[in-house]
């Protein structure tokens, strides 16, 4: 696990690169229109600069709004397979719908990259949540019971990858037959597992199945409150499952300069008819335990898909926003570990515009106090 997992206290990825839009929903003229020779540049420089992986998102459809964010999209398996060619060191995350894909060809399609890049793959595995993107595949979304076929899908996917022979599979969801796959993935025992989610659901699913719970984060309790519920969790199957929380990054050399570029973007440009479009998808597919509002993170599900007022309308409901000076950033960083987040994928509107600014500035301070090498 050596590209995900090095000796970094803190760990950072790149999310969203392969999406127009990124993961900002602001018709901003020079927002991120996921160009290939863009995102392959960002890539190197990620890259070089040490950043752990890069995370995409796994989509179908747009948003519609005045942006139409993600309606452009490159697939992630394929992509994932290309920057492992252009780059070194850094890890390379698939994200995968599982109701879209068999067991044995994520297996196998994962081995491929793990292959390719001599041990630099990794899945991120995603449940589904958008009836729009699954309805051009002819495949419904049963939100009570998306992750319990999914864990199935987990099983047998994870009994691949260990090898031990061909097997059969008489499960819920799955009847499969002379299952086997070779060759065996580079990584031992596997290329890392993530889970996408936020409901306490998705938290029981990432406890049994995922190495990283990669969440929302709607405020600093409800983070806290993740954590610690992920570490029981986890600790109930013998396992232990890392939690990483999405920022969006607005660093600039003063407070004033970066809340203003903020402003402008996700308040004058926020894209509300794509927001408002996310919270009526969403708010059809709630899980059970949010639904019921059992943890805190539900509670803060629920209150996401509501219309309300927000300061960024512009800036994604569970984004966390880090919006300020480069000291100011890392004072926010530092707070997020010190509750036991161990990493963040980063959001920027323009990644090619302004990740150098945060290689420069943000990450050399990170190795002063002691948070990454
Ligand atoms: C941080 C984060 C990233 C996600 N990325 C994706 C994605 O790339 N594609 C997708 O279809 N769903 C994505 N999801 C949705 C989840 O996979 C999940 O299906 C959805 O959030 C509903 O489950 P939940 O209620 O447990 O969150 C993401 C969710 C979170 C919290």
């Amino acid at each position: 696990m050596g590209a995900f997992f090095g000796a970094n206290r803190f760990k950072f990825g790149m999310f969203g690169l392969n999406c127009a839009g990124g993961m900002t929903l602001s018709s901003a003229p020079e927002r991120w229109r996921a160009d290939w020779d863009e995102i392959a540049e960002v890539a190197k420089m990620a890259d070089d600069a040490g950043v752990e992986f890069l995370l995409p998102i796994a989509k179908w459809h747009g948003l519609g709004g005045d942006a139409d964010m993600w309606g452009r999209s490159f697939e992630t398996f394929t992509q994932a397979a290309a920057l492992g060619a252009i780059t070194k060191n850094i890890g390379l995350f698939v994200t995968a719908h599982v109701s879209l894909l068999t067991p044995a060809f994520a297996a196998k399609a994962i081995t491929t990259i793990d292959h390719v890049t001599h041990g630099r793959g990794g899945i991120n595995i995603v449940c589904g949540w958008n009836p729009d993107e699954f309805d051009m595949h002819g495949v419904t979304i049963d939100p009570d019971l998306r992750y319990a076929k999914g864990l199935e899908w987990f099983r047998i996917y994870d009994k691949l990858l260990k090898g031990g022979g061909e097997f059969n599979w008489d499960g819920e969801f799955y009847k499969l037959r002379g299952l086997v796959t070779d060759p065996l993935p580079v990584q031992k025992p596997g290329p890392p597992v993530m889970s996408a989610a936020q409901s306490g659901d998705g938290q029981t699913f990432a406890a049994q199945a995922a190495d990283i719970l990669f969440s929302s984060m709607h405020s600093v309790d409800q983070v806290r409150d993740i954590v610690q519920r992920q570490q029981g969790l986890a600790a109930q199957y013998g396992r232990s499952t890392d939690v990483y929380v999405e920022t969006q990054i607005v660093c600039r050399p003063t407070r004033k300069e970066a809340e203003d570029y903020a402003h402008y973007y996700a308040v004058e440009h926020a894209d509300q008819g794509a927001l408002d479009y996310f919270r009526r998808m969403k708010a059809g597919t709630l899980s059970k335990s949010t639904r019921e509002a059992n943890s805190v993170s539900d509670k803060a599900v629920l209150a996401s898909v509501k219309p309300a007022e927000r300061k960024y309308p512009g800036i994604f409901p569970g984004m966390y926003p880090l919006i300020g000076s480069p000291d100011d950033i890392v004072a926010e960083l530092a707070k997020l570990e010190a509750i036991g987040v161990a990493g963040s994928a980063l959001v920027f509107l323009n990644y090619l515009n302004e990740f150098p600014y945060f290689a420069q500035e943000v990450l050399p301070r990170m190795k002063r106090i002691g948070l990454r090498m």
